[in-house]
C-alpha cells in the first residue's frame, strides 16, 4: 500500500554541496528542484499528501548569508508555485509560525494558499520557521483565545473553565494546530543519515513509521522514494497491540 501522507526532513543539502566543491547554498538550490520532481513522482504513485520541513525554528541560527539565501530560494519558490500547482492541480499550504517572516513572504504565501485552495491533486505542506513544540504552544495559545473569545463577559468563569478541560480531547486538539483537517503522516522519510526527529511534527508523527536514508536530499529522487515506500509495506504496523 502507498502511504497517503508522507513527512519529508529534506537533509543533506550542505554535505552534498561540500562533497563536490561548491557552497552549501548550491546544495540548497539543487534541493528546491529535488523538491518540485519529488511532489510529482510522489502524487503519481499514489500519495496523496506530502509535507516537507524546509526551514525550521532553529534554522535562523545559521550564518546570515544562508538564511538570507534560504528566504530567496523560498520566496522563488512560492511565487514560482502559483503556476506550479496549477499546472500540476496542487494545493499549497504553509505550516509554522508566520508572524516573524518578512511581509512579502507573508503576501506570497497568502496569495499561493487562494489560488490554490481548490486544487485536489497533490496536497503539500511546506513547513517554514516550523518547530513542532511552537506548534503546540501555539495550540494551546488557540485553546485559550477560544475561551476567551466565547465568554461574553470580561471573566472566564471557573465553571467555562472546567467544562473546557473535561471536554478537551486529542481530536479537538488537533483542530488548533497548523495541520488541521489533513491526516497524520504514515511514513516519515529523513535523508542523509541523522536519526533525529528534530522538532518535526511532534503531535502527528505519533504513530508514523520513519525510514531513513543516507542518501542526500538533493539526490534523492523516485526510485529512492520507491525504496522508502517499499520499505514501510515490509512492516508490519502496529498501532498499541493491534496490526493495522
Ligand atoms: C537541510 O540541509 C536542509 C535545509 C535546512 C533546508 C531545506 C531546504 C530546501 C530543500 C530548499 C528550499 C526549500 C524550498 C521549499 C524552496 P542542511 O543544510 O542541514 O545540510 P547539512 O546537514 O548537510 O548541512
Amino acid at each position: 500500500m502507498v502511504p497517503k501522507h508522507i513527512a519529508l526532513i529534506m537533509d543533506g543539502n550542505g554535505r552534498w554541496a561540500k562533497s563536490k566543491g561548491k557552497p552549501r547554498t548550491f546544495g540548497h538550490k539543487k534541493g528546491s528542484e529535488t523538491l518540485k520532481q519529488i511532489c510529482k513522482d510522489a502524487y503519481d504513485l499514489g500519495v496523496k499528501y506530502v509535507t516537507v520541513y524546509a526551514f525550521s525554528t532553529e534554522n535562523w541560527k545559521r550564518s546570515k548569508e544562508e538564511v538570507s539565501f534560504l528566504m530567496g530560494l523560498l520566496r522563488q519558490y512560492l511565487n514560482e508555485s502559483i503556476k506550479n500547482s496549477e499546472e500540476n492541480n496542487m494545493r499549497v499550504r504553509v505550516i509554522g509560525r508566520r508572524s516573524d517572516l518578512d511581509k512579502d513572504i507573508i503576501e506570497a504565501i497568502e496569495s499561493l494558499e487562494e489560488a490554490s485552495k481548490e486544487f485536489d491533486g497533490l496536497q503539500l505542506q511546506i513547513a517554514l520557521n516550523y518547530g513542532g513544540r511552537d506548534e503546540i504552544i501555539r495550540g494551546m495559545r488557540g485553546v485559550f483565545q477560544h475561551l476567551l473569545d466565547n465568554d461574553g463577559s470580561d471573566q472566564v468563569s471557573k465553571h467555562d473553565l472546567k467544562l473546557a478541560m473535561q471536554e478537551l480531547d486529542e481530536d479537538k486538539f488537533s483542530y488548533y494546530l497548523d495541520t488541521v483537517g489533513i491526516p497524520d503522516p504514515e511514513l516519515l522519510i529523513r535523508t542523509s543519515g541523522e536519526l533525529r526527529t528534530s522538532n518535526f511534527m511532534l503531535w502527528q508523527l505519533a504513530y508514523t513509521e520513519f525510514y531513513v536514508t543516507d542518501v542526500y536530499w538533493p539526490d534523492f529522487n523516485r526510485t529512492e522514494l520507491k525504496k522508502a515506500i517499499d520499505a514501510y509495506n515490509r512492516r508490519e504496523r502496529r498501532f498499541g497491540g493491534t496490526t493495522k
